[in-house]
């Protein structure tokens, strides 16, 4: 794996590495004076990154004249003789500050470098300053038949290279260049002044002092500073706005309110938006030619409200974030107390700052309808202070048609105001009942609109004076109550949250988070970034889960919509295994949501021809919404993975009450599917072979008997069958409602093991490796560096291609070695990992922590290190630029695995609890607890030994490395590696 996300730099000429603008502008300008045309420094700066001829034709349509082709030429070819009389006196003073220095650097980082440049005589410019060795090509004018913006110059370069596109980063300081590269589909960096470069997604002066790290790391100028209990924003930049809503977010599992800027912000790049987790919309998908089974529409989680807005006005002037004199921004997400903290002064028009703003926003862990805001003024000098604070309901929808969310009603109720919201098509309804309350004197307005409403206090301050806003709403919704009432009882809650007051619910969230943190937290010594990422990511998790059996969690948790709200298997095998092994009790209703959606699962097998229950690859309600079914409902492994997650919380809780009551109906459904899905093939000696299907990675499509899916789909038909006979002699009378009420039989249950016994395992006797499935070893090899990495390569290439391209999407094969590792020798596992990792580009966000698990279990340090360094950071560093649609869940519950299964070498099988512990290099120390079957154990592990602490339970025995430990209360065993 290259960890490094940029691999070449592509710089334009003018402007970039050497100011050759103003040779030219003289030259034009020269020319425009001889001919008496007119020539305003406007024009001039259009012209730059511009071809010759291009430019010709922008003066000309400028002073309105017409002029034919010779003339045009004759035009260009004097201006080019000017220019290159003057190129001549070019020198070192003409070099942009810090260029040939950050280049040199770059270059000695083994990053490749090529000029790319409209002129025609780049050239003639390098060798006059001596530089054109810094460039390992030189693409020019000469060579390409488009201008800018036009992607042709960078493509080209890129190729010359042979670096895919995603992975170069163009320096240029030209919106047409800009442009053009971000067309090119690479990353980009302004130089120049940033409102001179509006589309450029980072903008720097010049390269005096660029953190050359962070570029090649994560593709961008700055990396948020490592802090160990927060992550702290301080540049405002529209372009980010919509990263940090997502970093910024903060939920409870139920609601989810994106970390939005409280005024009016950037549209079109910020997103301001609750979710309430259940409440969606729908649009019907049209199909030209629709199949048996074709998904019916999609359902996309609604962005109900923005009720976090409020508006400020100092002394007449609205606040903006990018008004004139803003100081000291800064806003923080607190993992201790659970809150987002925000903090700025400000002049209004500049001078000397008038008042100094602090918010804090939150949403209640105990109190699950429940979010608040603080917005406080303090006045620095004298001023009149306006605050306009408002719910809106957002109008229209980035991929919905219409208005999504109807309001049926809006009022004012008890002191509140009370909101009761419809999808436009769509089951659930929302009452959002809203308290706004001002301390202070001054007038106050309450305005409603269709589909807002406002209350705004204006206070004359003096300085040292302060006015403050709170404000809080309780959310409910028709998921898990009757419309009757559900906007008074929206409206009770939120009065009693208002007479509670912010101070209150704000202590309440930061002892919940107090009480948790303790044996929740994973402690790194030696790498503050790392450990910043690893409690954001635990952070992120935890205030995910909702806790409710109608519910679960989707790939972006409540964070964004990228993925619509839709739950995937995301939650069963990544998102699940941090709370199975420290609090199984809020998996539970996770497994319950997969039972409250057993009758449209039975539904959905039979829509695609099978018996048995087939859950929907990716769900609100249940209902299928992928359209690409060959690598969604394809994807039948989901059912196994939902059986994992029911074995495991069994194991974990004893829970066998439940088991009898909602897992086995489960298991045994989807048993009966997969037995009915595969079938006995004379060809392959009578095994059972499960075909057309997609294992985990989704670039191989409709493949037979895919490794992963036959591994888990006989463990699971295995399971299955034993669990029934353990549900015969233990509940008889639940096993025989159940046999009754579904029709299962022992017949049945001899198929499940029949099946399971026969099942057909693809393994190559010669190559000593499993094949990932039938067809994947014929396929031919590519260049992988001619692949982009940590990017879905679906967005770039026909799927005809891709289904012959031998690249895996994600960890496949390779998780299978950590989920069904007992079953597998190391030298398999070796020549596994060495075959198929390198054949992937990581382009799923749930690969880099597998990746971590088994590099650390082969000894390979470094890299596992690296994986892990990927997976932690995913989001904060935004490896695939997305995140800005929302946080990756399953990477953060991948996280979790790596540090505890990967470096802690944690694993589960049946022959009992292991750890294997391997501190990564980077690390002094790493601490973590686990719970085991009610053993709470803390582990910490050092260079050269691990401490074992047994901190609930009598004893447990587990080995380490191998060996076996029996652990007491009230011991600290040391042992060595
Ligand atoms: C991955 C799937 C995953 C989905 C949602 C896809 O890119 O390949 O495995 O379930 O994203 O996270």
């Amino acid at each position: 794996m290259n960890p490094l996300l940029i691999r070449a730099f592509l710089f334009d000429l003018d402007g970039v590495v050497v100011f050759t603008d103003r040779y030219h502008e003289m030259g034009w300008r020269a020319l425009a004076e001889a001919e008496g045309w007119d020539f305003p420094p406007k024009l001039a700066h259009s012209l730059r990154g511009v071809s010759r001829t291009d430019s010709v034709d922008i003066i000309l349509a400028h002073n309105g004249l017409q002029k034919t082709a010779e003339e045009k030429e004759e035009f260009a070819a004097r201006k080019n003789a000017i220019y290159l009389d003057a190129i001549r006196n070019i020198n070192g003073t003409d070099v942009v500050p810090g260029v040939l220095d950050f280049i040199k650097k770059a270059r000695a980082a083994g990053i490749q470098t090529a000029l790319c440049s409209a002129s025609k005589n780049a050239m003639t410019v390098l060798e006059a300053l001596g530089i054109s060795n810094l460039f390992d090509t030189v693409v020019t004018g000469a060579d390409i038949h488009r201008s800018k913006p036009d992607p042709e110059i960078f493509l080209l370069g890129a190729s010359r290279l042979g670096i895919p596109p995603f992975h170069c980063m163009v320096f240029e300081d030209a919106v047409s260049g800009i442009e053009a590269a971000l067309r090119a589909g690479m990353k980009c960096v302004g130089i120049g002044q940033a409102e001179q470069l509006p589309n450029a997604p980072e903008v720097l002066p010049d390269f005096v002092s660029v953190d050359l790290d962070s570029l090649l790391e994560t593709g961008r100028l700055h990396r948020p500073e490592a802090e160990p209990w927060g992550i702290t924003q301080t540049a405002l930049r529209e372009r980010r706005s919509s990263y940090w809503e997502s970093i910024f977010a903060l939920s409870n599992g139920i609601i989810g309110v994106r970390g939005s800027l409280e005024e009016t912000a950037w549209p079109g790049h910020s997103y301001p938006a609750t979710f309430v987790n259940g409440v969606f919309g729908r649009k019907p998908y049209e199909h030209l030619w629709k199949l048996p089974g074709f998904a019916e529409g999609l359902e996309m989680m609604l962005n109900v409200a923005d009720w976090t807005r409020v508006d400020l006005e100092v002394d007449g002037v609205k606040f903006a974030p990018d008004a004139t004199g803003i100081g000291g921004h800064r806003r923080r997400l607190d993992f201790e107390k659970g809150c987002l903290d925000r903090e700025f002064e400000w002049a209004p028009g500049g001078g000397v700052a008038k008042v100094r703003v602090r918010t804090k926003r939150l949403v209640s862990m105990d109190r699950r309808h429940c979010a608040a805001l603080a917005y406080e003024v303090e006045a620095l000098a004298d001023c009149e202070v306006k605050l306009t604070a408002s719910t809106i309901i957002p109008a229209g929808h980035w991929h919905l048609p219409g208005d999504p969310v109807l309001v049926k009603e809006i009022s004012e109720k008890d002191g509140c105001d009370a909101l009761l919201l419809e999808p436009a098509d769509g089951p659930h309804a929302v009452a959002l009942a809203a308290s706004t309350r001002f301390e202070g004197p001054g007038a106050r307005k309450r305005t409603a609109e269709a589909r807002s409403v406002s209350h705004e206090a204006t206070v004359r301050l003096q300085a040292g004076q302060k006015c403050r806003l709170e404000k809080n709403v309780a959310i409910l919704s028709t998921v898990d109550r009757s419309l009757d009432g559900l906007l008074g009882e929206a409206v009770k809650l939120a009065a009693i949250d208002a007479a509670a007051g912010f101070s209150v619910l704000a202590e309440e969230l930061a002892a919940w988070w107090k009480a948790w943190w303790p044996f929740h937290d994973i402690r790194i010594e030696g790498n503050p970034a790392d450990q910043q990422a690893i409690r954001f990511n635990l952070f992120q998790l935890r205030q995910s889960f909702p806790c409710h059996p109608k519910l679960s969690i989707g790939a972006n948790f409540l964070t964004g919509d990228k993925y619509c709200g839709h739950v995937f298997w995301d939650t069963e095998m990544y998102i699940s295994p941090p709370a199975l092994y420290s609090e199984p009790e809020i998996v539970r209703p996770l497994l319950d949501y997969r039972y409250h959606l057993l009758d449209k699962a039975r539904a959905r097998a039979r829509a695609v021809g099978n018996r048995g229950a087939l859950y929907s690859w990716n769900t609100i309600s249940g209902e299928e919404c992928a359209t690409v079914f060959e690598a969604s409902t394809a994807e039948y492994h989901l059912v196994t993975a939902v059986a994992w997650a029911i074995r495991r919380y069994v194991e974990q809780t004893g829970d066998k009450a439940w088991l009898w009551s909602h897992g086995a109906e489960i298991l045994f459904e989807t048993a009966r599917f997969l037995e009915n899905l595969g079938g006995y093939v004379p060809l392959r000696d009578g095994k059972f072979c499960i075909n057309a299907v997609c294992g985990p990675d989704e670039y191989a499509c409709g493949v037979n008997n895919n490794c992963y899916t036959n591994v888990m789909a006989q463990w699971h038909l295995r399971y299955a069958a034993k669990i029934f006979d353990r549900m015969r002699g233990e509940a008889p009378e639940q096993f025989q409602a159940l046999c009754a009420r579904c029709g299962f039989s022992a017949e049945e249950r001899d198929g499940w093991q029949k099946a399971g016994d026969a099942m057909y395992i693809p393994f190559r006797e010669d190559l000593g490796i499993h094949a990932q499935d039938d067809g994947f070893l014929n396929l031919e090899p590519v260049d992988m560096n001619r692949i982009p990495m940590h990017t879905d390569i679906r967005e770039k290439m026909h799927p005809l291609k891709l289904w012959r391209t031998q690249v895996c999407k994600q960890a496949d094969t390779v998780l299978l070695l950590f989920v069904h590792g007992d079953q597998f020798t190391k030298e398999v596992k070796e020549a596994d990992y060495n075959f198929y990792e390198p054949r992937t580009n990581h382009g799923s966000s749930l690969s880099a922590c597998i990746h971590t698990i088994i590099a650390a279990e082969l000894g390979r340090m470094e890299e596992a290190y690296q994986f892990f360094h990927l997976s932690a950071c995913m989001d904060i560093n935004d490896f695939k630029s997305n995140v800005a649609g929302g946080l990756h869940s399953a990477c953060m519950g991948g996280t979790w695995m790596a540090v505890v299964n990967g470096f802690g070498g944690m694993r589960d099988y049946d022959r009992g609890l292991e750890f294997a512990p391997r501190l990564p290099k980077a690390w002094k120390e790493c601490s973590f607890h686990i719970r085991w079957r009610g053993a709470g154990i803390a582990v910490t592990m050092m260079p050269d030994k691990t401490r074992y602490v047994l901190c609930d339970g009598d004893s447990v025995d587990f080995l380490h490395h191998g060996k076996p430990v029996h652990l007491s209360r009230g011991e600290h065993p040391e042992e060595t590696l």
